[in-house]
């Protein structure tokens, strides 16, 4: 275990768009982190650059020691990535998908034959372990993908958004296994659920143009952020003026105050003598996403 550091990682493209600028972090490699960020914020650039796809255009990355650009082949040995657009291969079981990752990574062949049956049985996937990858369904697909990257002994795993598509059941089922790899793993994943990186992530990067503008884990979010309470209302409730607070109404009359611990409670108290419904909580990344990464209000 150790740390994955970056130092001010700038990468341009051909065509001069800037996709990451000087972005500067160091984590431990445990447990989950979870980029989260706008299409096109810069999030696969990021990991493909970590996983010695892409070279940047300036600064400096490592994972446990190993320099992307100057160690990148002993980096590799001790990653493993599932890109944002991988697909299986359709002439492919998943048996034969898995297996033939882990002989590419060098493994011997009894010995990929053995990692890719525990993989299986770990996904719930020894039913269709011998059923080609063409006739599955694309949750299933997807869990092929992960039990394949996961079934090396790799250190590090990168999920470029894993769950995207995948039904709210499969999902939390995938949940449930990323959450049992991050005990003795470091994943590192993009989402656009932000309630899967709330639920999910130790840890939680936002990047917003190509720069870093919040990371932390979901407290250390929350307090960094100007109010650290949230409040909702129903239509047609008089909200007294805010001394420091933000409100916003929903285009159906939902009204949302976000505010400081104090006035977030004493609004609590005033609309509780008014025997107004109202729900009070911590403020969720939802909530920090927004008012960070900026958007317009959203309807209940
Ligand atoms: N190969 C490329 N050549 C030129 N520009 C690129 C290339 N890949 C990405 N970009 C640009 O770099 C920026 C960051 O893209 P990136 O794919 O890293 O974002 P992302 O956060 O992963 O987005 P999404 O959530 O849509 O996957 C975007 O403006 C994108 O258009
Ligand atoms: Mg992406």
């Amino acid at each position: 275990m150790g740390n994955l550091e970056c130092n001010g990682l700038t990468k341009v493209y051909e065509d001069h768009r800037k996709a990451l600028e000087n972005v500067t972090f160091t984590i431990e490699t445990k447990g989950i982190f979870g980029l989260i960020g706008r299409n096109g914020a810069g999030k696969t650039t990021l990991i493909r650059i970590l996983a010695t796809e892409l070279q940047p255009t300036a600064g400096t990355a490592s994972i446990n020691g190993f320099d992307v650009l100057k160690q990148e082949n002993k980096l590799r040995e001790t990653i493993a990535i599932v890109p944002q657009e991988a697909r299986t291969i359709r002439w492919m079981t998943p048996k034969q998908t898995v297996s033939s990752y882990l002989l590419w990574r060098g493994y011997s062949y009894n010995e990929a034959k053995r990692l890719a049956d525990e993989s299986l049985a770990k996904f719930d996937l020894d039913q269709c372990a011998n059923v080609l990858t063409s006739r599955l369904s694309g949750g299933t697909k997807r869990k092929v993908l992960i039990a394949t990257v996961t079934a090396s002994e790799a250190d590090v795993i990168f999920l470029d958004e894993p769950t995207t598509g995948l039904d709210p059941i499969s999902r939390h089922e995938l949940w449930d296994i990323l959450r049992t790899l991050g005990k003795d793993r470091f994943i590192f994943l993009t989402t656009h659920y932000l309630e899967e990186a709330e639920q999910l992530a130790d840890k939680i990067g936002i990047l917003k143009d190509g720069k870093l503008i919040s990371i932390g884990t979901l407290p250390e979010l929350r307090s960094s952020t100007r109010y650290q309470y949230s409040i909702k209302l129903p239509p047609n409730v008089h909200v007294p003026q805010l001394k420091d607070g933000e409100l916003t109404v929903s285009a159906s009359g939902y009204t949302q105050i976000m505010t400081n611990e104090d006035e977030a409670f004493s609004l609590a108290k005033t609309f509780a003598e008014q025997a107004v419904k109202f729900s009070i909580a911590p403020v969720t990344l939802d909530d920090i996403f927004f008012n960070l990464v900026g958007q317009k209000a959203r309807d209940e």
